[in-house]
């Protein structure tokens, strides 16, 4: 695998607790996935690269529309979950910055939740430009604005317990507002066809299904190496006390925002 950029720290970071996230967390951006599959017109030829495509969900839903499915990913444990899902899509390790992908090779290139962990996202996004064929769809997925996010709060909570940025490293946020996506379009040479929001609900049935699916996340695993387990269990305790239900489960409302654009 490619030891530039953010791959190795963060490939890392996202395996520590892959079948955490592949069994509980994943599946929380199921509406973000179904709005984004309905824009996309899917078929036995049309080859699809998910950049930072984690445990495969996305690249289940997409294959089981019948696309040839191709995912890179920096997280090992990760790609081990998606092979077993999707036997027949092509998986591989690699760094978003450096796609080992020739130019103009995808009919569709899809980010969820991936460019905001690279050093240079601008990159990532002109990376996933670049392999995508003429007019091919690149949909780039980030947070929502934060005030549309519940689990804003929890990740401010994580923040004081994980090792200071890097310098210029952006944060969970940096690409949410309408303007930082059009940039990165933009700076991509792409051209915006839609930015739209959509609301994810993420409910847990109790307290130990909460933290095992965010604690699962790659900024959790970097606050539990920086702190130790039990400080971040507090403070993640602490922070979801308001998203409490009467059944003694959690509900987390939370926006997330994608930017079609074609090559
Ligand atoms: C929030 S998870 C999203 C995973 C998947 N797209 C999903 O929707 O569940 C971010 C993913 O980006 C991957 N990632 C982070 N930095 C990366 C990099 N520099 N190169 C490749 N993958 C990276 C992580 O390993 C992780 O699987």
């Amino acid at each position: 695998m490619a030891d530039s950029g953010t791959a190795q720290v963060q490939g890392e970071l996202w395996s520590a607790r892959a079948l955490d996230w592949a069994e509980v967390q994943e599946g929380m951006m199921r509406p973000v996935y179904d709005a984004v599959l309905a824009t996309l017109d899917l078929g036995p030829d049309v080859m699809l690269l998910d950049v930072g495509c984690g445990a495969g969900m996305f690249c289940a839903l997409a294959a089981a529309r019948g696309a040839d499915v191709h995912g890179l990913d920096a997280a090992p444990a990760m790609l081990a979950v998606a092979r077993e899902r999707v036997p027949q899509g092509t998986f591989q390790p690699g760094e978003i910055e450096e796609l080992p992908y020739g130019e103009r090779t995808f009919d569709v290139v899809t980010a969820f939740n991936s460019l905001q962990f690279a050093n240079d996202p601008a990159n990532a996004m002109r990376e996933a430009a670049r392999v995508a064929r003429e007019a091919a769809p690149v949909v780039a997925t980030v947070w929502g604005d934060p005030q549309d996010c519940d689990a804003a709060a929890y990740l401010a909570a994580m923040a004081p317990l994980a090792p200071p940025a890097a310098p210029g490293q952006p944060g969970p946020f940096a690409l949410s507002e309408r303007a930082a996506l059009e940039g990165l379009v933009s700076q991509a040479a792409l051209e915006l066809q839609a930015i739209e929001d959509v609301v994810s609900v993420w409910e847990y049935p109790d307290l130990d299904t909460a933290l095992r699916g965010l604690l699962s996340a790659g900024p959790a695993a970097r606050a539990i190496r920086h702190s130790g387990e039990p400080a971040v269990r507090r403070a993640a305790i602490q922070a979801l006390e308001p998203f409490k239900t009467a059944r003694a489960g959690y509900r987390l409302e939370n926006t997330f925002r994608y930017a079609i654009a074609t090559a």
